[in-house]
């Protein structure tokens, strides 16, 4: 079934209206904010330098510092004050840990469910598992790591000796003819032979879009699985020298000019 063509409409008029306001609250800022190339890229052409002219700048400076658009954050952030502060609704997150949990899965592969997709809610859509995967790795046990870089590729591919089909909602976000590149599949290949396959194909299996509206799931449910297996920094993520650490600063001040 394709994509509703009322959906699309309806979130590219959301869209606009989105766009508008924000240009209507970055006018009203007394810094200027230069949108990095990723936040652009594709909508025009990067290869279109932003203009930096002192007419633009009008005498402002430039945002090198909180953005009074975003909610505050902490100044030692944990792994909540993100969820709270910077990602989407997480319900999908929450959502794909109640079922592992449900399901009697370790509290490792709970966690791993918990955290599949926060680079789709907090940071970069496009390569999200392996950018899900460094934002944690330095916290968490290489398997929920592993599992977490390695769900994004196996989501394409079918395991039937387990009930994993490829998604119905793949062939309608994607068309009944897509298929994989090729870089995708020969990481399948060697990741269906490694140690922790099971654990990423269990996020996969937990990875559902159909959410059951009456359900609601608490973070609470969680806290005591992330305090045993989140290795929380107490300088706060972003602030403790790792080697991830400039991507949780970057999710914290998205829009600083340097
Ligand atoms: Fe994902
Ligand atoms: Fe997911």
């Amino acid at each position: 079934m394709p994509y509703p063509v009322d959906v699309a409409v309806q979130s590219r008029n959301s869209l606009a209206r989105a766009e508008a306001l924000e240009s209507a609250m970055a006018m009203a800022l007394d810094k200027v904010v230069i949108k990095s190339v990723l936040y652009t890229s594709g909508e025009i052409d990067p290869t279109r330098f932003p203009d930096l002219s002192p007419a633009r700048l009008a005498g402002k400076r430039l945002l090198m510092s909180d953005d009074p658009r975003l909610q505050p954050m902490p100044k030692a952030p944990t792994l909540l004050d993100f969820f709270k502060h910077r990602f989407a609704p997480a319900t999908h997150l929450l959502q794909s840990a109640r079922l592992a949990l449900k399901a009697g899965h370790d509290e490792k592969t709970v966690l791993a469910c918990l955290l599949h997709d926060i680079s789709v809610v907090g940071f970069i859509r496009s390569e999200h598992g392996y950018w899900g995967a460094q934002l944690v790795e330095p916290y968490v046990d290489e398997e929920v790591s592993w599992a977490i870089r390695a769900h994004q590729v196996l989501r394409f591919f079918a395991d039937e000796a387990v009930g994993y089909s490829y998604p119905e909602a793949y062939v309608q976000f994607f068309g009944a003819d897509f298929r994989p590149d090729p870089y995708i599949e020969a990481a399948y290949r060697k990741m269906r032979d490694h140690k922790y396959y099971m654990t990423a194909r269990l996020i996969t299996l937990n990875d559902v879009y159909a959410f059951d509206p009456s359900v609601t799931v608490d973070m609470e449910d969680f806290i005591d699985i992330i305090g045993r297996h989140f290795r929380q920094p107490e300088e706060g993520l972003g602030f403790d020298d790792s080697s991830c650490a400039h991507m949780w600063r970057t999710i914290i001040w998205p829009t600083k000019f340097l």
